[in-house]
């Protein structure tokens, strides 16, 4: 069983670490990142797209992504780069800051998925592995943006009703990446709380992350798991 992982945002934090797992087990891999580290950019089971994703253009999906779907009998798009930035009340954003977040959060998820679909055939299968967050349900001061965006990927996700689409919405908890400093670092009003996870060591390490998506990843769709 010939399957394809599309993965966003693979060179650090969770990307990263759910790019190790699949690529441990000799899985291909298409990923899309600003960056690569150096084992990445020569892994020969990776296929690299340099990208940032806040300006995708569906012509570039044509171009790079078109022609590889048809080799593959399940396509299995992983949507974990995102953003927080910027955190801070309604009124003190920039445009482009609305407009950058809005775009990678959730424009490249939608232009994604809709082109996967779009190019594949009845008998190909898709999953859709939409990395979330309770941010998605729950409102949080000073993160309209962040979680208006995880919000409209679930609903995105939770809409498509097509008998070969697996759709997973997966929150997986709090995780030591720099996700995390960045909200330590900034003046929200729930900011003592996140510190707070950091001291007692109550965030996750990536890689634990990782494992536990992709078992429920395996647990929920048809995918067979890929050996070592
Ligand atoms: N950390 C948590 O506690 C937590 C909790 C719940 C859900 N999540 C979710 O988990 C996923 C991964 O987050 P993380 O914690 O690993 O965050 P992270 O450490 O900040 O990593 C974010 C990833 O997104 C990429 N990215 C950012 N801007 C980009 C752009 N313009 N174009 C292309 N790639 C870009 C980053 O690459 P660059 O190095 O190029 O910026 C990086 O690979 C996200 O969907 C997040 O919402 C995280």
């Amino acid at each position: 069983m010939k399957t394809l992982f599309i993965i966003t945002g693979v060179n650090r934090g969770l990307g990263e670490a759910i790019y190790n797992e699949i690529t441990q087990l000799n899985a291909v891999v298409f990923a899309i990142s600003r960056r690569f580290n150096k084992q990445q950019a020569t892994n020969k089971n990776t296929i690299h797209w340099e990208k940032d994703l806040t300006n995708l253009q569906e012509k570039e999906l044509d171009k790079y992504l078109k022609s590889i779907y048809s080799k593959y009998e399940t396509i299995v798009y992983i949507n974990n780069a995102a953003t927080i930035n910027p955190i801070g009340e309604v009124g003190s954003f920039t445009e482009k800051d609305i407009k950058n977040i809005y775009s990678l959060n959730t424009i490249t998820p939608a232009l994604l998925s809709n082109h996967i679909v779009k190019n594949t055939k009845e008998n190909q299968k898709v999953v859709f592995l939409n990395i979330s967050s309770g941010a998605a349900k729950r409102p949080i001061a000073g993160w309209s943006l962040y979680n208006s965006t995880k919000a409209a990927n679930e609903m995105f996700y939770n809409c498509i009703n097509n008998k070969n689409i697996t759709v997973l919405n997966i929150n997986p908890g709090v995780i030591d990446t720099g996700m995390q400093d960045i909200i330590r670092n900034s003046d929200m009003p729930d900011v003592s709380n996140f510190i707070k996870l950091q001291k007692e060591n109550k965030l996750q390490d990536p890689k634990t992350a990782a494992i536990k998506i992709l078992n429920e990843l395996y647990e929920n769709s048809h995918i067979i798991r890929h050996t070592r």
